[in-house]
């Protein structure tokens, strides 16, 4: 007998240990199989209509798609970025089609609201499905429902399906440019510092920005340097421009900074060996390496099993300058001409300096504004003698005297390139 003998106690312990686990067992594997794609059409041809849109709203106005990416880290999975609310939306399914067999499959998406939703009701999300084994699909589209017409579904390129050689050593995300954007002036020198310190690409999460702003992005995207993704949140949902919820009716915060960061980083995973995540006013700036490549070259021959590096935050106050580099022809130009910004805030005791990032993308699941959610590897905090953020900006410490910020001139070892770089910009865009 299987739940008797002498020891009743005891064998009434295994019995209900053994039961429990069959049941939990078996639960977990139908759980798992509910997730399993499932044929729903045979003989069918592909069809309904690509879309190329940076955010797509679904039929139920609560989901919006951003970009679907192949992700075989763990298992063959389609991860679609998203932003969705984060209690209303509770079921989604992914429809593949496969060419070759011509079959349709439909696989129930796992959604993964990001927990730094800071109080807002809409999130990034990651909406994640199993690829069909015998098949690698080359589009997708997502639905509240596994019934319905696909032709009338959007579909979208399912990126990052075939191997990349490396592009870049070094992508900067910069995530949502909005509010009219002209500091035109810092924007060039950031632009011309990244490019000596190590960049091949910076891509832009646009929003809006000025006209004069316009002709120079143009510049920078036909030399290359700079893709834009149109960023047109504002026509979906009421966006805020603070990172938390006021109260105030708003659904998402920052612009969807986080989701443009999250999409960024699968948008760079296959083509660039790291990714910045950092604003277009900082620049991280190395003290001991000349350049960001000999700097991360040692910093991984140190910490080898890291994929994120956190850099400190430094505010320099545009409202302190120096008299330095006071280049008269800059001066007609709209913006902060950071070289004569070089006294920098103290640190305050009870206040802990924001960190951005380095990343190898290939590292990570999740990221959030100054740390990462989830990755496959560790993070390191860079020490301020290696490098620090040089963040030009208003004061946060607006009260100090002069005499109380520290002067520190690092950005002026690059003065002579940077100031040569800079013109050249200027006089064929905006001069
Ligand atoms: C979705 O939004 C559109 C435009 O804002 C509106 O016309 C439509 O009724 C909304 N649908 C739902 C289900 O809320
Ligand atoms: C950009 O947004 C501002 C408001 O923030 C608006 O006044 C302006 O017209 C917008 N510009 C463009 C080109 O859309
Ligand atoms: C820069 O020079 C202009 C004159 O060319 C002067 O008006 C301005 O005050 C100077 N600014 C600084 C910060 O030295
Ligand atoms: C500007 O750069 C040049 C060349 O690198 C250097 O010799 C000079 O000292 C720098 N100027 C300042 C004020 O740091």
């Amino acid at each position: 007998m299987l739940c008797g003998g002498k020891k009743p106690y005891f064998a009434v312990a295994v019995c209900i240990v053994t039961l429990t686990s069959m049941v939990t067992l078996s639960y977990l594997r139908l759980q798992r199989l509910s997730y399993l794609p499932k044929i729903i059409q045979e003989g069918s041809r592909c069809r309904g209509r690509i879309t190329y849109s940076t955010i797509t709203p679904l039929k139920d106005n609560r989901t919006f798609i951003i970009s679907a990416y192949f992700d075989n880290r763990e298992s063959k999975v389609t991860r679609v970025i998203g932003i969705v609310h984060h209690a209303e939306v509770k079921e989604l399914y992914c429809w593949f089609c496969c060419q070759d067999d011509r079959k349709m499959y439909v696989s129930k998406a796992t959604i993964d609201v990001h927990s730094d939703r800071f109080g807002f009701p809409y999130g990034a999300a990651d909406i994640i499905c199993l690829e069909p084994e015998g098949c690698d699909p080359t589009h997708v589209s997502v639905h509240q429902s596994p019934h319905g017409n696909i032709d009338q579904l959007p579909r979208f390129e399912i990126k990052n399906r075939k191997t990349e050689t490396f592009s870049a050593d070094f992508t900067v995300c910069i995530s949502t440019m909005f509010g009219n954007y002209n500091n035109v002036l810092q924007f060039i020198q950031s632009m011309e510092m990244y490019k000596i310190l190590g960049v091949q690409k910076v891509v832009i999460y646009k929003n809006n920005c000025s006209h004069l702003m316009e002709k120079v992005l143009k510049f920078y995207v036909e030399e290359g340097t700079v893709e834009i993704i149109p960023w047109p949140i504002n026509s979906h949902l009421k966006v805020s421009s603070k990172w938390l919820f006021m109260q105030d009716g708003t659904h998402i915060g920052y612009y969807g900074q986080i989701t443009a960061l999250n999409d960024c980083i699968y948008r760079n995973m296959r083509r660039s060996r790291f990714v910045l995540l950092n604003d277009a006013d900082e620049i991280i700036l190395p003290l001991k390496h000349s350049d960001w490549k000999t700097m991360m070259s040692s910093l991984q021959q140190q910490h080898p099993r890291a994929g994120v590096f956190l850099f400190e935050n430094h505010i320099f106050p545009e409202t302190v300058s120096t008299h330095m580099f006071n280049i008269s022809s800059w001066n007609t130009v709209p913006g902060v001409n950071i070289l004569q910004h070089v006294h920098r805030e103290p640190d305050r005791q009870d206040v802990i300096n924001p960190r951005k990032m380095i990343i190898d993308p290939r590292k990570v699941i999740q990221t959030s504004v100054h740390s990462v959610l989830r990755a496959y590897a560790d993070s390191v905090y860079v020490p301020m003698d290696v490098a620090l953020i040089y963040h030009c900006r208003v004061p946060l410490q607006g009260h100090l005297p002069r005499e109380a910020l520290i002067r520190d001139t690092t950005l002026w070892r690059y003065n002579s390139s940077l100031i040569t770089n800079v013109n050249k910009v200027l006089y064929q865009t905006v001069l």
